[in-house]
């Protein structure tokens, strides 16, 4: 009897145990790049302040439930009065209800103005198009030039940013989740979104709609910085490409123009302005590639080239399978040094 006992409690502590692992595991996936519980500006802060509340009254009201429900199948069965019978449903299953959503729908709906109206005059502007499956990105300095980049944003931390949104395809939705809260980007029509980064740091951004088969590969990292880095970054990435620095990236440059990229690709300071792809300007200085895809390295330029539809499938660009392993090395150098 004893020993059942102590194998029971041994049964028992393992098994919280087990609980314990698991909530360990849940909580950590709350921090990190693209978590919206690990706000990183001021609309995520919001959100996941609702997020908390919606569910400490869950748990409040799951606790109320499974009381009653267990009040019910242990207390004895008395004759209760109808009435009180009744007042318990038109209260718990009506008022209540009725009194819990619409505070949380005001409160929810007080955060639309934060998050979806213009930011004030003089702020950095931004605008953004989902396309299968990569982004472009045109920054709209106030008073300055525009500049055209792709799959990936930095932006100034404490400054309101207002990103212009729309798609030049299918509907894409427009997430960042460290920064705030989501969007569709609509085929013709322009939607807005207004994002304050709080503190400085790497996040990633993604596609939270379903676009296609490669809706999963869509994404892009977002770099907060200090206004004064974020300036010098911008102004470099304002100015015209460098030319090839080795004999190397000389060769990777004549196969660029060769093999026709150029009819997609523009590469600002030279001949190629195509613009059925992202800008590749400066694609080198970029913290990955192929839309959040790969890591920028040479290695991944050539398997990005080589096997585009294996890496991305369906996308727009075919496979340049043809080139051999010393050409793949030039364009790759040659892409890699465009920073
Ligand atoms: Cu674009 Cu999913």
């Amino acid at each position: 009897m004893r020993r059942r006992k102590r194998l029971y409690r041994s049964i028992r502590s393992a098994k919280l145990w087990v609980v314990f692992a698991g909530v360990l595991l849940w909580l950590a996936g709350c921090s990190g790049q693209q978590s919206a519980l690990d706000p990183a500006g001021s609309g995520a802060e919001r959100i996941a302040d609702l997020f908390r509340w919606m569910v400490a009254g869950a748990v409040i009201i799951w606790i109320l439930v499974v009381g009653l429900a267990i009040y019910s199948i242990r207390a004895r069965s008395e004759p209760h009065s109808r009435n009180a019978g009744k007042w318990l449903i038109i209260g718990g299953g009506v008022v209540f209800p009725i009194v819990v959503l619409t505070v949380l729908l005001a409160y929810g709906l007080a955060m639309l103005p934060e998050l979806t109206s213009p930011a004030p005059a003089g702020s950095l502007k931004i605008a953004v198009t989902g396309e299968q499956w990569w982004w472009r990105v045109r920054y709209l300095p106030p008073g300055g030039e525009g500049v055209e980049l792709a799959n990936e944003i930095r932006l100034p931390v404490g400054e309101p940013v207002e990103f212009q949104l729309e798609s030049a395809d299918v509907i894409h939705s427009f997430w960042i989740p460290s920064l705030g809260g989501k969007i569709d980007m609509m085929p013709g029509r322009v939607t807005r979104l207004t994002l304050k980064p709080t503190r400085t740091g790497v996040f990633r951004g993604a596609c939270a709609e379903y676009c296609g088969a490669s809706h999963a590969r869509m994404n892009f990292p977002v770099v907060v910085m200090e206004r004064a880095e974020f300036a010098r970054w911008l102004a470099q990435q304002a100015e015209t490409a460098q030319p090839p620095a080795t004999s190397l990236a000389a060769r990777g440059q004549e196969l660029f123009f060769a093999n026709g990229c150029t009819a997609c690709h523009t590469i600002r300071g030279t001949p190629a302005n195509g613009v059925i792809g992202p800008d590749l300007t400066h694609v080198g200085s970029r913290l990955s590639i192929a839309a959040g895809t790969l890591p920028n390295e040479p290695d991944a330029f050539r398997r990005w080239i080589a096997h585009t539809q294996a890496v991305k499938p369906d996308v727009n660009m075919p496979n340049f399978g043809m080139l051999s392993p010393e050409e793949l090395q030039a364009l790759a150098i040659y892409l890699d040094g465009l920073e």
